[in-house]
């Protein structure tokens, strides 16, 4: 990638800059105010699913930090604020009674919001599924979408005219598949059945939720947040290409195709078809809805070759053998940012998409601070890249309307707990003191560069 430092004047005159955080990872408060326990809560305080067995119970304080959280990102120069709510906070089981006190705190925050002239992008399902729920099967269980419709309705009912956007899921590929395949993500299962489930129900969820909106305030713009892989054969074999085509399927596809045509992929449907929810089918017409826009979350390509296990289901591919020399994040993730921008471009050159934003992009770095500054040069170079392959998609007639810096601060980074921080401003987890570290001057200097242009 070109290394010369980016400048605003290489993005659209109306790009939007913001940062990006999710309830469990920052609020705390978790048994304040009414309320409830989510999947998060049951997963992180089972011993050895996270590490250290960190949890959200404190988190960075942000449910009484708020203010001066807000005053942070103003500090920051951005245009917008993309946070999400907790379900469990406005519902307490999931269902039914609504929890006043959680409703206030949004309100503050909104209002909080609007007084400094920040966009808030609100986000409905940042993965905090309600326990409630999850005692019912959570997302492998039909009524857990109808729940989800009916929580979409309350937020637009008493938020709505006050967001900016709304988006239904914060990566589905997540809280399917790391959630219920891979295990190491709450609810902690190991069970390909229950993630095909979950893939189709949280699709249904969304659809239902955008009806159900789209109906109370037309006019709010609505979304959806997609982490796609972008995906690379790990060898030149015909093994590998093809494994790469059928992993794409899968991770890709299968969230893609259904919500933008109305389909699954069919080598998606041939091979694990069967898994679907019986008449899938008649669900296909609710989960394909007209959007707004929708959000990419990007950070790393997917390396792919064959699996040769002969137990192995579709797609039936491996992460490709590292290399040592490739250059990586401390999270251990492959820094590239020209795979960033193929995806942009591939994406659209198969899809017939809505605008996007890049709703999540960042680098885990652990710099700590000496003399009381963080000299984060990696990640300053990191995001520096990462813009640059934004501003040539732009370039190249992609309609990418705007860059969401994942994160505003360091925060609980899920199965890694405390260990692995993205934040553009420092958090002390003993004192919840935030420093900005360079990379948020940086950001800074470039969204005020925007803003004056
Ligand atoms: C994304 C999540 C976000 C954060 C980053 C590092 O997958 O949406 O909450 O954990 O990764």
């Amino acid at each position: 990638m070109n290394n010369s430092p980016i400048s605003s004047s290489s993005l659209p005159e109306d790009f939007l800059y913001g940062v990006a955080t999710a309830a469990y990872q920052i609020e705390g408060a978790a048994d304040v105010d009414g309320r409830g326990p989510s999947v998060w809560d049951d997963f992180s305080h089972t011993p050895g699913k996270v590490v250290n067995n960190d949890n959200g119970d404190v988190a960075c304080d942000h449910y009484n930090r708020w203010e001066s959280d807000l005053d942070l990102i103003k500090q920051l120069n951005v245009d917008a604020y993309r946070f999400s709510f907790s379900w469990s906070r406005i519902l307490p089981q999931g269902v039914g009674r609504i929890n006043e006190k959680g409703i206030e705190f949004y309100d503050r925050l909104l209002d909080g919001c609007l007084a400094r002239e920040l966009k808030p992008f609100a986000t409905l399902f940042h993965w905090d599924l309600p326990s409630a729920l999850q005692q019912h099967g959570g997302w492998t269980d039909r009524n857990t979408a109808s729940a989800f419709a009916d929580y979409a309705e309350i937020i637009a009912t008493r938020f709505g005219d006050r967001l900016a956007s709304l988006t239904t899921f914060n990566e589905p590929w997540c809280s399917s598949i790391l959630g219920y395949l891979e295990g190491i993500h709450a609810p902690g299962h190991k069970d390909l059945d229950q993630a095909i489930k979950a893939i189709h129900y949280q699709h249904l969820g969304h659809g239902l939720a955008i009806e159900r909106v789209k109906a109370l305030k037309p006019n709010l713009p609505l979304g959806i947040v997609l982490n796609l892989q972008s995906v690379y054969p790990g060898t030149e074999s015909e093994q590998d290409q093809q494994a790469a085509i059928r992993h794409e399927e899968f991770n890709n596809g299968a969230f893609l195709d259904p919500l933008f045509k109305g389909e699954y992929p069919s080598a998606f449907v041939k091979a694990l078809g069967e898994k679907l929810p019986t008449q899938w089918q008649n669900d296909l017409k609710q989960i394909h809805q007209p959007l707004d826009f929708w959000g990419l979350n990007y950070y790393t390509p997917a390396r792919v070759i064959n699996n040769t296990n002969t137990n192995a289901a579709f797609p039936q591919s491996a992460a490709a053998p590292k290399d040592p020399n490739c250059a990586v994040t401390d999270i251990g993730w492959e820094i590239n940012a020209s795979t960033f921008q193929d995806l942009m471009i591939k994406v659209y050159e198969r899809y017939t998409l809505p605008p996007c934003y890049i709703t999540e992009n960042g680098a885990c770095f652990n710099d700590e601070p000496i003399n009381g500054e963080i000299n984060d040069d990696r990640r300053v170079q990191y995001l520096n890249d990462h813009i640059q392959a934004v501003a040539n998609a732009c370039n190249a007639g992609i309609p990418v309307k705007g860059y969401f810096a994942w994160s505003l601060m360091d925060n609980f980074e899920w199965a890694e707990g405390y260990t692995m921080r993205f934040g553009l401003v420092h958090v002390d987890y003993q004192t919840h003191i935030r420093t900005i570290k360079k990379s948020g001057h940086w950001f800074a200097a470039l969204a005020q560069e925007n803003s004056q242009s």
